[in-house]
């Protein structure tokens, strides 16, 4: 089921303006490269905000700044606030979930399996101890049991709960990895390129499950190519050129602006687009 424009438009006016997520002048560099430089970006509660950019714009880099994967080499990066510890453990703990541009699931492990995972960083349980069932924790593994096939269920996994995640098809995988990102209960959600490798229709059931998760009260923060995807999802969008914010705005702005066309040109998404 997709939804109309203006449904998309009466969503985002009721979007809630105060900020959740504060990027403060983020600048990572590897060496002699400067991957983000300077980058600021809010993304405030209910919130769908699209990052866009060339490949190697620093979009993933960036992500990794926030998630604690790196430390960045200047700059802050807040929630409600509190200053992010670099630990992606206590990212997660503080509310940020992600998913990742190459899908990160534990292979060997079914689709259930992979989303008590993401149950373990609230339960007192360690993911070893229920993986083994000690008996101590057979109470928490019900709660999680439970709780791990209503995410499940929400992104439509429930026939696969019991495969393992190697034998899911693609898009399933893609989805399965948002089920567990959703399962620690985050307050913001990143997505790394949720689409990719998508075809039209699992592309327009990522955007209605995008929704969704909105609808449930968390804010996205998504790296998308899919132009398409993009402008119809988010209510802001920054476009990163070589690690910094060339333009942000609404995505009418965005999307008009000479400058982001400029650096796509050349671009074999844009002109997809364009030809469509
Ligand atoms: N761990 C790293 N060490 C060195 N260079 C890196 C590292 N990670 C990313 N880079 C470089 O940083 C730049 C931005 O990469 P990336 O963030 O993956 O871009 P994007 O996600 O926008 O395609 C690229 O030039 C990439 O080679
Ligand atoms: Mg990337």
């Amino acid at each position: 089921m997709t939804m109309t424009v203006h449904e998309a438009v009466a969503r985002r006016r009721t979007a809630d303006r105060t900020v959740l997520l504060e990027a403060s002048d983020v600048t990572m560099r590897f060496g002699g490269l400067t991957a983000v430089n300077n980058v600021s970006l809010k993304v405030h509660y209910g919130e769908i905000v699209g990052l866009i950019g060339p490949n190697g714009a620093g979009k993933t880099t960036f992500f990794n700044c926030l998630t604690g994967l790196y430390k960045p080499t200047s700059g802050r990066v807040a929630l409600e606030g509190e200053k992010l510890p670099p630990k992606p453990r206590q990212v997660v703990a503080a509310g940020v979930a992600r998913t990742f541009q190459n899908i990160r699931l534990f292979h060997n492990m079914t689709a259930l399996e992979n989303v008590m995972v993401g149950m373990y960083c609230r339960t007192k349980a360690n993911a070893v101890d229920a993986i083994l069932r000690l008996p101590r924790h057979r109470a928490e593994e019900r709660a999680a049991t439970k709780a791990a096939r209503k995410w499940l269920a929400f992104v439509g996994l429930t026939p696969a709960a019991d495969v393992l995640s190697r034998n899911l098809p693609y898009g399933d995988q893609r989805r399965l990895e948002i089920a567990r990102a959703l399962a620690t209960s985050p307050k913001l959600l990143l997505l790394d390129e949720p689409t990719a490798g998508m075809n039209p229709n699992e592309t327009r059931q990522a955007e209605e499950l995008i929704f969704r998760i909105r609808d449930l009260g968390l804010a996205i923060l998504v790296i998308e190519h899919d132009m398409r995807f993009i402008f119809n999802l988010c209510d802001t969008v920054s476009c990163l050129v070589q690690g910094e914010v060339l333009v942000c705005g609404t995505g009418a702005e965005v999307q008009s602006d000479p400058r982001v066309i400029e650096a796509y040109l050349g671009s074999p998404q844009l002109e997809d687009e364009d030809d469509a």
